[in-house]
């Protein structure tokens, strides 16, 4: 045992007594401390191996479930959208899991629409086509004598089929977003008494009554585009005369409530039945069952409308109407 003195300004004031190094030299205490260090490097080499063979499994069975996500991604980005992850864990894998499903979903219910979209352009396409074809074919052959008549049936052909390819390329501009409306303050009151005048000869010729309540919101603007707004209220009022049996009535009123101006285009019999109503702004959706070229059109003029509407912050309604046809609401908001 030896002391160190602790000096402090030339004075002594305490020693550090280190006791020196005790051997063991006793063999019971050696064969202890061997036992001990041997027990100690079986404990580490076996925690060792537990903790790396939990990790290869681990690792294992997480590389086989993002290996999963990995397949179902490469198949989606190859196009195939019916494919589905078998991952049906609540962790933070399951969820990304669900989330890949979502997305195939979407994705194979976009695809079924586009093809079901391209078979009915085309089925519309097709008909007015084929009729051509055959007035054309039956003048070329002289099965059908060249008048007048036959001219004007061909002419009216052509027409529709413009008129169709109008509309889904206005369709089309839309999706795309580059369909342009230069908006500017508008009395639509004003607008739409314009436009019931062209339609007043048509209407007394199907003998139909009209009636019109738009005081209520005469000199009210709405901000929109004249040109737009005239498509939609031409396209609402030929649907009100083309679906109106002859001497029925039509009726358009308007009201202001809430910051918002409504136009109520009604109509009496035929009507819808109220399943297929939210239904009727649907692209190619017309409420009868077959396409009666000769009663409808090709079921895009209320699409039509939708978009307008929509383009202009509004809203679209169709309800049933008091006078026994179908009654279609359009809501604007109103100007300060
Ligand atoms: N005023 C109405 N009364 C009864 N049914 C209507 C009325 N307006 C629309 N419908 C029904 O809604 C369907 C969809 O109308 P929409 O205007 O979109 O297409 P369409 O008139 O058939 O064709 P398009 O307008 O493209 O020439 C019509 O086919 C018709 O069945
Ligand atoms: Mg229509």
């Amino acid at each position: 045992m030896s002391d160190h003195p602790i000096h402090f300004e030339d004075h002594i004031i305490g020693y550090i007594r280190v006791e020196p190094f005790k051997k063991i030299t006793d063999a019971l205490d050696k064969e202890f401390i061997n036992h001990q260090l041997e027990a100690f490097f079986k404990i580490a080499l076996t925690s060792l191996l537990f903790i790396l063979s939990g990790a290869w499994f681990v690792g294992r069975y997480l590389k086989k479930r993002f290996s999963a996500l990995e397949k179902q991604a490469n198949e989606l980005t190859a196009g195939n959208y019916t494919i589905r992850s078998a991952i049906h864990k609540r962790d933070e894998i399951g969820r990304l899991a669900t989330h890949l499903d979502t997305l195939a979903i979407t994705l194979e219910r976009n695809q079924r629409s586009r093809q079901q979209w391209i078979a009915d352009i085309s089925h519309e396409l097709r008909t007015p086509l084929a009729i051509l074809k055959g007035e054309t074919e039956a003048l070329i052959d002289g099965i059908r004598p060249l008048k007048r008549q036959a001219i004007h049936s061909l002419a009216s052909e052509i027409e529709r089929l413009n008129n169709l390819v109008e509309d889904l390329y206005q369709l089309s501009l839309s999706d795309v977003g580059a369909l342009n409306y230069k908006k500017e303050p508008i009395e639509l009151v004003g607008l739409l008494e314009d436009i019931l005048d062209t339609f007043s000869t048509r209407m007394a010729e199907h003998d139909l009554q009209l009636t019109v309540d738009l005081d209520p919101c005469r000199d009210i603007d709405i901000s929109g585009d004249s040109a737009r707004l005239t498509q939609l209220f031409i396209n609402l009022l030929e649907n009100a005369i083309r679906y109106t049996n002859q001497g029925g009535a039509i009726k358009v009123s308007g009201n202001c409530k809430n910051e918002q101006l409504q136009l109520i285009i009604e109509d009496s019999a035929p009507t819808v039945a109220t399943e297929k109503l939210p239904h009727l702004f649907e692209r190619l959706y017309r409420s009868e069952s077959s396409r009666n070229r000769n009663t409808g059109g090709a079921g895009l003029g209320l699409a039509i409308c939708k978009e307008i509407v929509n383009a202009h912050q509004g809203k679209i309604e169709a309800k049933h109407s008091g006078l026994g046809g179908i009654a279609i609401q359009v809501r604007f908001p109103i100007i300060d």
